[in-house]
């Protein structure tokens, strides 16, 4: 039986309570140009204990999207245009300074792409762990701390309290990054590519701990991933991005079974060809458009083989068909 199948069992009223709505979110950098909009319409639900995944090419918006969630956007360098976030019973993009930091790495955690870098190389484990707890208002305790460790797989806890990250393997310290994350037992972890900068060897024990944590403490995920191959192993559902927006939408196995987005198709198609060692290797012709190249219509027309003018007659709506969602004219009841 499937790990979602697994969690109705175990509690189908946690399943169905809803966690996490946020809709409609958009995004702008000021940039030298200019102010310009690079995240144009992001949506996403979860329920408690779900794992949702964000894939989709370099620059499509999957970073942004989801660290503007708990308002990470820098306000020098950009602003939250529009949107809810609706978390619990708050909306997050609504809330204080001092009123986001209580929720952050308190009941949402983030794992930052190339999260290595957040840990500091001259404190010992113990010590960076313990100032995690004390900012969140928990007692610095050692035995929670190397409870912890132990949850992430790392058995010589102890000593592990007392080095430093340079004495740890790369997988040690990415155990560290998830270790710091659920100290405060978060409702839900945004991981952004946790495993895109460790060996292959390494990934599917870091997933296997992701999933393991989310199915024991009913905690809610959201990761990002270029691979389908992450997506299939973790998700309970897949957002496809592109152009700043949510392409497609649905259950993991209906998307693998039948994308219904041409991008969606073809970026399967390029992952295929990537895992038979296709001699001549499949890629989609073109590059994403840059934020700047942004116009009123399907972002993946001049790369799409089925385009029609009628693509170019403004950004497609989303269209729902039967649970999923999908931004394409093929599909808009006309
Ligand atoms: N601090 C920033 N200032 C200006 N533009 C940014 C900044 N961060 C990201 N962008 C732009 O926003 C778009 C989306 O980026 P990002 O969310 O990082 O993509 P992804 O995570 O899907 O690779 C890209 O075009 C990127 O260049
Ligand atoms: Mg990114």
């Amino acid at each position: 039986m499937d790990r979602f199948g697994q969690v109705e069992m175990s509690g189908a009223e946690n399943m169905m309570e809803k966690l996490l709505d946020v809709k409609d979110l958009r995004v702008s950098f000021y940039g030298d140009k200019g102010s310009v909009q690079v995240v144009r319409g992001f949506d996403i639900s979860l329920h408690k204990g779900e794992v949702v995944g964000i894939l989709g090419e370099s620059g499509s918006g999957k970073t942004v999207s989801s660290s503007s969630i708990i308002k990470l956007v820098d306000e020098s360098l950009g602003r939250i245009d529009s949107g809810e976030a609706i978390f619990k019973d708050k909306d997050l993009l609504k809330l204080s300074g001092k009123e986001l930091k209580g929720i952050r790495g308190n009941e949402i955690s983030y794992v930052f792409q190339n999260s290595s870098a957040a840990l500091s190389p001259y404190k010992r484990i113990g010590k960076q762990l313990g100032e995690v707890l004390k900012t969140h208002g928990l007692p610095d305790s050692k035995d929670h701390i190397l409870k912890t460790l132990e949850e992430v797989g790392l058995e010589d806890g102890e000593r592990i309290f007392h080095m430093y990250p340079f004495q740890l393997s790369g997988g040690q310290n990415q155990r560290i990054m998830i270790a710091q994350c659920i100290l405060c037992s978060p409702e839900l972890l945004i991981a952004d590519e946790p495993t895109s900068s460790i060996d292959a060897s390494l990934q599917k024990t870091i997933l296997d701990l992701l999933r393991d944590i989310s199915t024991r403490n009913q905690m809610s995920v959201i990761i990002i991933t270029h691979d389908f191959g992450v997506a299939k192993y973790l998700c309970d559902r897949l957002m496809v991005m592109y152009g700043g927006l949510v392409l497609e939408e649905g259950a993991i196995d209906e998307i693998l079974n039948s994308p219904l987005h041409p991008y969606t198709q073809e970026l399967m198609r390029c992952a295929r060809s990537l895992a038979e060692d296709d001699e001549t290797m499949y890629t989609i012709e073109g590059a994403p458009p840059t934020p700047y190249q942004f116009r009123d219509e399907c972002p993946f027309y001049s790369r799409c083989s089925l385009r029609e003018d009628a693509c170019r007659e403004g950004i497609p709506e989303r269209t729902d068909i039967d649970g999923r969602k999908v931004r394409c004219i093929k599909y808009e009841k006309r």
